[in-house]
């Protein structure tokens, strides 16, 4: 049994993601709707993965103690999540890309919270990895950049820690 099994899936996840959001970005005056929305339906599964399967699968084995990073990372995918709903304007572009760069290293890294599973799953490896892959697909909204999404986006990005828009 390969022991990387959880932090393999998951990131490669994350690469096709990148994938998808340079595809998406590769003309910097044209946005790429097609390959956008596949960027955004896949990173809203991705994330859904993880807050609805990986971190409640990792707090069970912990005995019911959540990892002390969960919060920081639930913080991150609100961000993110956020940032999906607006048109993608180059500054809501840079936020998407600064946030998933440090975001994704905390996950993949030594001691980050793919390795963790791994280590902690053990025989349950198969059983988590399993119940990631059926994960359901998610539809995407519409875009919109009502005062309420901006204020909504300003103030998640803010409580992860990220500045977005007019100080
Ligand atoms: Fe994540
Ligand atoms: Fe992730």
């Amino acid at each position: 049994m390969h022991k990387d099994r959880i932090a393999g899936f998951l990131a490669e996840d994350h690469a096709r993601l990148d994938g998808l959001l340079r595809a998406a970005t590769a003309d910097p005056s044209h946005i790429d709707h097609e390959a956008y929305d596949r960027f955004r339906s896949g990173l809203l599964r991705h994330i859904g993965m993880e807050e609805k399967i990986l971190l409640p699968a990792i707090q069970r084995l912990r005995g019911g103690e959540p990892l002390p990073i969960a919060v920081k990372l639930r913080l991150d995918h609100g961000a993110l999540a956020s940032l999906l709903m607006p048109t993608p304007t180059l500054a809501v572009l840079a936020a998407i890309r600064a946030i998933l760069a440090a975001h994704n290293r905390l996950e993949e890294g030594t001691g980050g919270l793919y390795q963790t599973c791994d280590e902690l799953a053990g025989g349950a490896a198969d059983t988590i990895l399993a119940r990631l892959r059926e994960a359901p697909e998610v539809a995407v909204m519409p875009h919109s950049d009502s005062p309420a999404v901006m204020t909504t986006v300003r103030n998640a990005c803010a409580r992860a820690g990220y500045a977005f828009g007019d100080p």
